[in-house]
């Protein structure tokens, strides 16, 4: 460990969800080494959290010297290898496609230290289905961060099957240091939160189609009436339609009708509309 560092954390996918948990590792005092196997997904990465961390300091949320502590922290990694070397944590956010996750992390595994904690923040996937093909699945859970990362504290814990005891407590411990709030669950489709909160979407999406009430009303119904802190929809946008997408295929398959794809989500992802990161989804987004 290098002086002064709280250990070393690797972030493999440079998204949405991968440049949030990267920069709040770095501001807990992390050395944070992000990889991405898109080039320019990086850069915007670092941009990101470039804007982040200035908005933070506007906001005196952030002291002026932490960001500049967190953006020396960060560093952009070439592969996969040479991310995870000498890691003392591994998290993977790369697309929400089982074989694609598998890759990455058995890749992970074998560049990484033995006793690296390798999580996956999976909003759905099953973790015992991720830990097989592993070597040592025992130090391998679910790690569910949620968007966007720097401001919302509730992390998922997930154990796998065959996570160890040890392992749980360790991603505890991680989460904490974050400044996240954790909670331990079982592995089930879903976990406990994309459960429910996708299925509140699916429904929101059900009614635009019905023609029941436009995206605004909708979420006004839930940020006003049910106090949510944002609506269905404008949370969808901002989570990305075709990540949504997946998560509902996926639950569809393993928990029923009632997370069938409505046809308006299918046919805005096929038209490219997924949301913030395209400018368009059930609102319009400045880029
Ligand atoms: P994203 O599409 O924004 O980012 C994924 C990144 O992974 C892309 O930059 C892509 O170039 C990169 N990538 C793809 N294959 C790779 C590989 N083999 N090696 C290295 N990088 C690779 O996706 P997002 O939204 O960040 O989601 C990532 C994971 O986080 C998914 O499992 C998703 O379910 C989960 N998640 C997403 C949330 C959200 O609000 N978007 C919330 C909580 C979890």
């Amino acid at each position: 460990m290098a002086g002064g560092s709280a250990g070393r954390v690797a972030v493999i996918g440079a998204g949405t969800m991968g440049h949030g948990i990267a920069q709040v590792a770095a501001l807990a005092g992390y050395d944070v080494a992000l990889v991405d196997a898109v080039p320019a997904a990086l850069e915007r990465a670092f941009e990101r959290i470039r804007r982040n961390l200035d908005e933070g300091v506007a906001r005196g949320k952030v002291e002026p010297t932490a960001r500049e502590a967190a953006l020396a922290r960060l560093a952009a990694a070439p592969d996969v290898a040479a991310a995870v070397a000498g890691a003392d944590v591994v998290i993977e956010a790369v697309p929400e496609r089982l074989e694609v996750k598998r890759s990455v992390l058995a890749e992970a595994e074998a560049g990484a230290p033995a006793g690296a904690l390798l999580a996956s923040n999976t909003s759905s996937l099953s973790i015992t289905e991720l830990q097989s093909g592993l070597a040592r699945p025992g130090r391998m859970l679910g790690l569910h961060f949620f968007n966007p990362v720097h401001i919302n504290r509730l992390v998922e814990v997930v154990r796998g099957a065959r996570t160890d005891e040890s392992a749980v407590a360790d991603a505890v411990a991680f989460a904490r240091r974050l400044g996240k709030e954790p909670i331990v669950v079982a592995d089930s489709p879903g976990f406990a939160s994309t459960r429910l909160g996708v299925l509140l979407g699916l429904e929101a999406m059900r009614m635009v189609e019905e023609g029941v009430a436009s995206p605004e009303a909708i979420d006004t119904a839930m940020e006003l009436g049910y106090r949510h802190p944002m609506g269905p929809l404008k949370l969808t946008d901002l989570v990305g339609l075709d990540v949504r997408l997946d998560i509902a295929t996926y639950l569809h398959a393993r928990l029923g009708e009632r997370f069938r794809p409505p046809e308006i989500l299918r046919r805005m992802v096929a038209e490219g509309k997924l949301g913030q990161k395209t400018g368009q989804g059930f609102y319009r987004w400045e880029q």
